[in-house]
């Protein structure tokens, strides 16, 4: 018995059923100039300037177990995004809160990853001024990914500092604006690749860290949370297990997080929409701590699952059946 089951279990029968589902949409749906099509037949314009200069903004909510999570709040950041990066939505807020639900309604889905995409769309800034360019939008549900599998999340995972590459500087891309500009990320990844981890966390280049492939970095020391003030997406991950965690009396600290904590920190946590919780076991082929998923990981990880029943936090999807 691990600390997961209670979670996964539960979700093991929903994915099955999902599974013997013919639902066109049960594998996805997305939402591509005004038409809902099953997810893998979508297609994109080639001239499309988020394709072609990644010039666009996105955002990632989820639903779990039939309930929207903090939805809200991942509009809220995403119209942020859209107005740091002079971009406007095709579709009013409300239209595209309603199409997300109506999309998720229609597929089936229970536990899903779900995508909303703002685009440059056809022309490019170099030739045409911002607000003369029409943006895209682009929506997507499809079954949940997890960052990191049930099968590690029992035992942690492992990750390295990246040494090869560091995060790319506020001062050159907004890390608040949720971005594809993935380069950096990227070579994180391979780099852990190569050193045997799994996940790289990069610096920002002053021995101090910032956050990793898709993900917040949270290191616990002596039952006191640090995480980055800069350099990072203003995660709602991170949001909500900070909250749970000052509830159940971890208080936290949003700073500077120097290299060496990690190096010296009790227990280290991932945390993302999608995967949620993910603890980290081995830094730079090191134990973390104990070596073991720690106490407080664990009660976050349990308490963050719960709270996407909370009627504050969540709401019921309409299905049909
Ligand atoms: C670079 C980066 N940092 C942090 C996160 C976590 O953000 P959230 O908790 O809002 O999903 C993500 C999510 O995709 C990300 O891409």
């Amino acid at each position: 018995m691990s600390y997961t089951d209670h979670i996964f279990v539960d979700y093991r029968r929903r994915v099955k059923a999902l599974e013997a589902s013919n639902n066109p949409f049960a594998r996805g749906v997305a939402y591509v100039e005004g038409q809902y099509v099953p997810l893998h037949e979508a297609r994109i314009p080639l001239l499309d300037q988020g394709f072609l200069h990644s010039d666009l903004t996105y955002d990632v909510p989820a639903i779990w177990d039939g309930r929207f999570f903090r939805l809200d709040d991942h509009l809220d950041r995403f119209e942020r995004s859209c107005a740091k990066l002079r971009l406007k939505s095709p579709l009013p807020r409300q239209e595209m809160r309603d199409r997300l639900i109506e999309m998720a309604a229609k597929s089936g889905i229970r536990d899903a990853y779900v995508m909303l995409i703002v685009t440059r769309g056809l022309r490019y800034v170099r030739q045409y001024a911002p607000e003369d360019c029409k943006n895209f939008c682009y929506l997507m549900v499809m079954p949940y990914l997890w960052v990191m599998d049930e099968e590690t999340q029992k035992t942690g995972g492992s990750a390295v500092i990246a040494r090869t590459v560091r995060r790319v500087p506020p001062g050159a891309i907004d890390p608040t604006v949720k971005n594809l500009q993935w380069g950096d990320l990227t070579r994180g990844l391979l780099e852990a690749r190569d050193r045997g981890a799994m996940y790289p966390i990069l610096t920002d280049g002053d021995a101090n860290i910032t956050e990793g492939s898709g993900f917040n970095v949270i290191l616990i020391k002596d039952g006191k949370l640090h995480t980055p003030k800069k350099g990072v997406l203003e995660g709602v991950t991170r949001l909500s297990v900070l909250a749970i965690a000052e509830k159940l009396g971890y208080p936290h600290i949003i700073d500077d997080v120097p290299v060496d904590l990690a190096y010296d920190c009790d227990e280290i946590l991932f945390v993302t929409t999608a995967g949620g919780v993910m603890p980290i076991t081995r830094l730079d082929g090191q134990p973390v701590g104990s070596g073991d998923v720690g106490p407080i990981s664990k009660a976050l990880w349990k308490a963050y699952w719960d709270a996407h029943r909370d009627p504050e936090l969540s709401f019921a999807i309409p299905y049909k059946d």
